[in-house]
């Protein structure tokens, strides 16, 4: 199966996502998409987040995704159940790594940082029922950090600042383990361990994501073969220079396409 895994994000914070597929399927093709024009998800309600998958997946499935994965939390939990029965392509959707913190933490206290969309679904909502049972879990809407990010302020003193507004008072409460609950905040990860004690765990889905895509891959008979031409393909709709920083892989094509 030659035909590319589509991948799609409100911007350039799902190439945190793509680094890790990419680097676990070496043998697969990658088209993905960044609708950075249309960036925050996070903050618009569900109808458009929905609206806004839909576009983004038909014009993956026009180009031939075989498989497609939301690389955006606020989109899973928006739109994957919508996605998946309306179109026969496998999708895998982001959820927060709530479960393996409420393994980790020793204090039983865990943050989850992340989008209103994200933190205010029923996706969310159900995950942390069921996984994290007698564990304080602080919910913090992230409000402006993806709007700085996808304006590449990620070593910014309006980032430092912003961060310690959320992340000191969880730290307060006891919390031990970080979850990181949008697709672009792994960016952020240097910063936020300049800014808090060793002993907290910094937790993302980037590699459970890869994980799971190769499984179903597998299950689904759809794994490249291993002679097969690899190509990597990421657009934005906004800016092509500020995403071509976040891709590590000079043999990629990055450019700006109005999909
Ligand atoms: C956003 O666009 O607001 C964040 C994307 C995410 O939730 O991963």
């Amino acid at each position: 199966m030659k035909q590319p895994i589509g991948i799609f994000d409100s911007g350039i914070g799902g190439t945190s996502i793509w680094k890790e597929v990419m680097h676990l399927l070496p043998y697969e093709s990658t088209l993905f998409l960044a609708d950075s024009a249309n960036a925050p998800y996070g903050e618009k309600i569900k109808e458009e987040i929905l609206s806004l998958s839909i576009k983004n997946t038909e014009y993956l499935l026009k180009k031939g995704a075989k498989l497609i994965v939301v690389a955006c939390n606020t989109a899973t939990t928006n739109a994957i159940a919508t996605l998946r029965e309306t179109y026969a392509v496998p999708f895998i959707g982001i959820e927060p790594a709530i479960k393996p913190a409420a393994l980790k933490t020793q204090t039983g206290v865990v943050g989850v940082l992340a989008t209103k969309g994200t933190l205010s679904s029923s996706l969310f909502h159900n995950t942390t029922k069921m996984h994290a049972s007698g564990i304080r879990v602080i919910e913090q809407v992230g409000t402006g950090l993806v709007d700085l990010i996808e304006e590449g302020k990620l070593e910014s003193k309006e980032m430092r600042d912003l961060l310690a507004t959320y992340i000191y008072p969880m730290i307060a409460k006891g919390m031990d383990c970080l979850v990181l609950g949008c697709t672009h905040y792994p960016y952020l990860i240097p910063i936020l361990k300049d800014m808090i004690p060793s002993d907290i765990t910094i937790l993302d889905s980037g590699l459970a994501v890869a994980k799971q895509t190769k499984t179903v891959l597998e299950k689904n008979n759809l794994l490249a073969p291993k002679t097969a031409l690899v190509d990597h393909c990421l657009y934005s709709n906004k800016d092509a220079v500020l995403l071509k920083q976040f891709v590590p892989l000079k043999s990629a094509k990055v450019a700006y396409l109005d999909f």
